[in-house]
């Protein structure tokens, strides 16, 4: 091999050895552990969701597993909110009389319980549960994915 080749082979490993310690380093560092319970339930804990995860570990890493049942999300089986059945019971909050929210879809209605959750609250359920900084931690994707999945779960069946 000619010797002008090597000094640029040698930086180009040191440049690639570097930028994979750096990638070690930082995903263990930012590595988010899945909110398990309800106390770990506060803002600095609780990661970005970018929206670009899977559908389960959305709403793992979100913490909503921990407070909410979710048809066909492995760990959720919260007891503290109603179980996440919107394609049934979304149709019955938006009828609902006591409904002063803005959304017409339940599409609408589960982004506007997701950001402003005083809007609306579930007969049966505590207000002033569910937290009021997810609009800060979620992106509008994240949203529109917790969104159409929800909208598709009924009390018949995940569909
Ligand atoms: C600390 C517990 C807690 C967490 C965490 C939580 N929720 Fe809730 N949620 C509640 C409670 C309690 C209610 C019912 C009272 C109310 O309407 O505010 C509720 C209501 C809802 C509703 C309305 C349900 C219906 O049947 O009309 C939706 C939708 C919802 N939550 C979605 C979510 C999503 C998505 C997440 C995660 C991003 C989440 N929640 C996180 C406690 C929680």
């Amino acid at each position: 091999m000619p010797e002008r080749l090597i000094t640029p082979l040698i930086v180009i490993v040191l440049i690639l050895g570097s930028l994979l310690a750096l990638r070690s380093t930082n995903s263990s560092s930012v590595t988010p552990v899945p909110v398990s319970s309800v106390a770990a339930l506060v803002p600095d804990r609780v990661p970005l969701v970018t929206g670009d995860e899977p559908i389960a570990e959305i709403f793992t890493r979100a913490g909503c597993a921990v407070c909410h049942s979710v048809p066909g999300i492995p760990g959720a089986d919260g007891r503290v909110g109603p179980p996440l059945l919107l394609g049934t019971t979304g149709p019955a909050r938006l009828a609902d009389p006591a409904y002063r929210g803005h959304a017409k879809t339940v599409h609408d209605y589960v982004i506007e319980s997701v950001i402003e959750p005083g809007v609306f609250v579930v007969p049966g359920y505590p207000a002033g549960t569910m937290p009021t900084w997810y609009g800060a931690k979620l992106s509008a994707l994240a949203l529109e994915k917790i969104a159409s999945y929800l909208e598709r779960q009924g009390v018949t069946a995940a569909q």
